[in-house]
């Protein structure tokens, strides 16, 4: 009791149960969807969205909807969650940049085209978004090109689930929490598997510098349980398996595909501390104290030739890749990390992009940009001097494979 009062005394933030308690009746109830007609895809939290009615249920939605829901049910900053939303939507090749399927590509007619964003690619969803967005070495999901895979890189796969549950086997319930330190742990592991088992495994500098690390690191951020006891949030075994549509058959695991779930008594972050941009990085350093290679390593690298026990694991050297506009040694000063992540992805973006529209400079570009300014601002980013040399991936197997669009 007493220990209890201390630490809800010691955070800056108090826990407001009206304010953070997640309305999951009514129209938010939850409703498993109709695979005839909805999209779920590799994102759990638009999925638990899409299934409690907080984004449309079929699982096509706007940026402004996803934005909405992001910010109020799971606390992420809105700057933060409008890029995340716009690039999502970009990557998604979108007939219309409005709406955006969150899993397969979308079938004829459940979006409408605008001439104006010149589709040149076939519809297609946030599933799609291989290298550019959707990323190997994925918290649950498998790789798109990995042994056993059999290319899908959206369904949850119920053993690496289980290896990330088992990170916390023989703790107590009510101590149980899967914080940055145990997704640190996951991370790393996961990484060392998928060079080993995908030939092709490849990380860009926007991946490996951010986006990789910041889905471990939301697990916890977004999905944890709040309460007086743990003001800044506990993840437990029950809310974790919730949130990724997993459930215990006897002693098995299982994946209810389309079974993501907010708890019937979940509290969110609090609203005086949305999850943004700094806080996010802040995460990533963090997991960097655990295992250093996560920073060093594997902001941005690939895979040579075939994988496996060669180990032809090589870093992209950032220094090399920027002009030393950032490098190696000064990642962990200030932002520096996801400023990388940052001003890198504004010029490898096109890369993808230029192959799904025809007229990327008129809608497509100018918004990601518009997006991404306040996020660097906000981190005091130095933008990049020149032109970053795409020749420099040309080596890697797996960047040369991310290339080739569904047609
Ligand atoms: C609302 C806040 C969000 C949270 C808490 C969140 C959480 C996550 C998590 C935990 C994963 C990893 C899945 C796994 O492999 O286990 C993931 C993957 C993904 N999310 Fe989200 N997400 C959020 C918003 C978004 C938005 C707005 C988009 C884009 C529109 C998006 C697109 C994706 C994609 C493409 C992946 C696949 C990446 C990969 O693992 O390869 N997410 N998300
Ligand atoms: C597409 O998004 C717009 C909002 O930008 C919305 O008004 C419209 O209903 C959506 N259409 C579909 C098919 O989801
Ligand atoms: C979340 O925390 C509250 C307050 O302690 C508790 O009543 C509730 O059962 C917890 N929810 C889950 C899913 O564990
Ligand atoms: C970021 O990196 C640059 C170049 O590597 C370095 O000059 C700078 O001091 C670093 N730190 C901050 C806080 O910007
Ligand atoms: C790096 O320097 C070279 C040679 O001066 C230049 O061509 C290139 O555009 C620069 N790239 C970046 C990212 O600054």
């Amino acid at each position: 009791m007493v220990s209890s009062v201390i630490a809800a005394l010691s955070s800056a933030y108090s826990f407001k149960p009206k304010e953070q308690r997640i309305d999951v009746s009514g129209d938010h109830k939850f409703i498993a969807p109709d695979f005839s007609t909805d999209y779920r895809g590799p994102c759990p939290a638009l999925n638990a969205l899409a299934n409690h009615g907080y984004i449309p249920r079929n699982g096509i939605a706007s940026v402004e909807q996803i934005v909405k829901a992001s910010t109020e049910v799971f606390g992420i900053e809105k700057d933060f969650a409008t890029f995340t939303a716009t690039y999502g939507i970009a990557f998604a090749a979108s007939p219309n940049l409005k709406n955006l399927s969150i899993g397969a590509a979308v079938r004829p007619g459940d979006v409408p085209s605008d001439l104006r964003v010149g589709l040149s690619t076939r519809p297609q969803g946030l599933s799609l978004t291989h290298v550019g967005l959707e990323h190997d070495a994925s918290p649950t999901r498998m790789d798109l090109y990995e042994k056993g895979s059999n290319g899908n890189n959206y369904d949850l796969s119920p053993s690496l689930f289980q290896q990330l549950l088992h990170r916390q086997e023989g703790i107590a319930e009510h101590k149980v929490n899967y914080n940055i330190k145990v997704l640190a742990h996951h991370r790393f592991q996961r990484i060392q598997d998928s060079i080993a088992n995908n030939a092709d495994f490849f990380l860009q500098p926007f991946s490996g510098c951010f986006f990789q690390g910041n889905s471990y690191a939301v697990i916890y951020r977004a999905f944890a349980n709040h309460s007086v006891e743990h003001p800044m949030g506990r993840l437990d075994r029950k809310t974790l398996m919730s949130f990724f549509g997993v459930y215990k058959d006897g002693d098995r695991l299982k994946y209810n595909k389309g079974g993501e779930r907010i708890p019937d008594i979940w509290y969110r972050r609090p609203h005086d501390d949305p999850y943004d941009i700094k806080k996010a990085n802040n995460d990533l350093l963090e997991m960097g104290e655990y295992h250093p290679e996560l920073i060093d390593e594997y902001c941005a690298g690939s895979n040579l030739a075939g994988a496996d026990e060669q180990k032809t694991y090589a870093a992209i050297d950032m220094n090399k890749l920027t002009n030393g506009t950032y490098k190696s040694s000064t990642l962990r000063d200030g932002y520096n990390l996801s400023c990388a992540a940052f001003t890198t992805s504004v010029q490898t973006a096109p890369w993808w992009l230029s192959r799904y529209y025809s007229k990327l400079g008129t809608m497509v570009m100018p918004r990601l940009l518009a997006t991404l300014q306040p996020l660097t601002g906000a981190l005091g980013c130095k933008v990049l001097g020149g032109t970053l040399d795409e020749t420099l991936f040309q080596v890697f197997p797996g960047f040369k494979e991310s290339l080739n669009v569904p047609q």
